[in-house]
């Protein structure tokens, strides 16, 4: 079970007026455990007015790199990315978990493929660390970006995508959507609707070229063009995403209420080979909140269905989550849930996080 280490920050850019990029110093020692895939996330956690707050960051740069480096947009209100973005310096310390994610891209040499993103904003990170990673990796693959901002002084790493394009011409095709200024193309600019999808995938690229789509952002932008690539025929395992949620269920939604039936529960967990149990008396709180206030710590980061942090196994009774946006049908098939979502259906629970 991966956990927090203290690590040192190394360096500080700003990207765009409102987001940093912040790279990690990594002792020798933790290099093997941190490790990454391109396109994998690290959990940042700190403590603000008293509370422990936490979130995902992807990682932009390519494992090749040998450099840990993260985007953090900031975020109107936005805790986390606020206090990122105004108050870390050089040379602080901040607790950081080794890299997860299943938002991945494994290049071999070897391969030809053609890969095109879809990437809305900040979700341009993990995006760029895999665009890289091919570039570099893949010498016969061809990589397309479309890459959605409001305007042109949003444009995270704009610099460095153009200098990508300079110097892999051939292989790489960047182009930018702008949803709120005038792109001089009537299908590069404003919102990429799903009618503006179908004409760029006649226009800017043919469906049967590409091998494998990746798409970040906020949801319905993702949800759209999915369904959309879907419409066009698309297979569905060729369409990887990454949801870029920004803390919706501790902000808003509805408020779920335990469903008939719900109880409370007797609940055993295990983790790092160490195994407590407690009472869960409200089944309306999720299992992850009640565990919390018991004073066991347990991972977690997004609390929001998506990043799977805090994924356990089930090993014995039900528990019902409120959503899902993380685990695979097959993952949840075998029993696993999203603690951060999940209400006890039995009255006795017994879950593992080593499994
Ligand atoms: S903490 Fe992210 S899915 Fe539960």
């Amino acid at each position: 079970m991966s956990r927090f280490h203290s690590l040192k920050i190394k360096d500080i850019r700003q990207e765009t007026a409102d987001c940093v990029s912040i790279a990690f110093e990594i002792p020798e020692s933790l290099q093997k455990e941190f490790s990454f895939k391109p396109g994998q996330h690290l959990t940042l956690k700190t403590t603000l007015e008293g509370e422990d707050v936490r979130r995902n960051y992807s990682l932009c740069s390519c494992p090749s790199e040998k450099e840990w480096r993260i985007a953090v947009k900031k975020i109107p209100g936005g805790r986390f990315s606020t206090f990122a973005n105004e108050q870390l310096n050089v040379g602080d310390s901040i607790e950081v978990m080794p890299p997860i994610g299943k938002f991945v891209c494994e290049t071999k040499p070897e391969q030809a493929k053609h890969y095109l993103a879809f990437a809305a904003g900040s979700g341009i990170t993990p995006v760029i660390s895999i665009l890289k990673s091919v570039l570099k990796n893949e010498p016969e693959s061809l990589f397309t970006l479309f890459y959605i901002n409001q305007r042109t002084d949003t444009i995270i790493f704009k610099e460095e995508l153009e200098n990508l394009k300079n110097l892999y011409l051939r292989r790489f095709s960047l182009h930018h959507i702008l949803t709120k200024e005038d792109t001089g193309s009537d299908l590069l600019s404003g919102r990429p609707t799903p009618e503006k999808i179908k004409r760029l995938a006649k226009t800017l690229f043919e469906l049967e070229d590409v091998d494998e789509y990746y798409v970040c952002g906020p949801e319905d932008m993702i949800q759209g063009i999915r369904d959309t690539l879907q419409e066009l025929g698309v297979e569905k395992d060729r369409i990887h995403f990454e949801l870029f949620t920004t803390g919706r269920k501790a902000t808003s939604g509805p408020k779920w209420t335990a469903p008939q039936g719900a109880v409370a529960a007797r609940i055993t967990i295990t983790i790092d080979g160490n195994t407590f149990t407690f009472d869960q008396s409200s089944p309306e709180k999720t299992i992850l909140d009640a565990a919390y206030e018991t004073g066991a710590d347990l991972p977690f980061a997004c609390k929001g269905g998506v990043c799977c942090t805090c994924k356990a196994k089930l090993l014995k009774g039900e528990a019902e989550m409120e959503v899902n946006y993380g685990l695979e049908p097959d993952e949840v098939a075998s029993g696993y849930i999203l603690t951060c979502q999940a209400h006890p259906k039995t009255e006795e629970l017994v879950l593992s996080f080593d499994e």
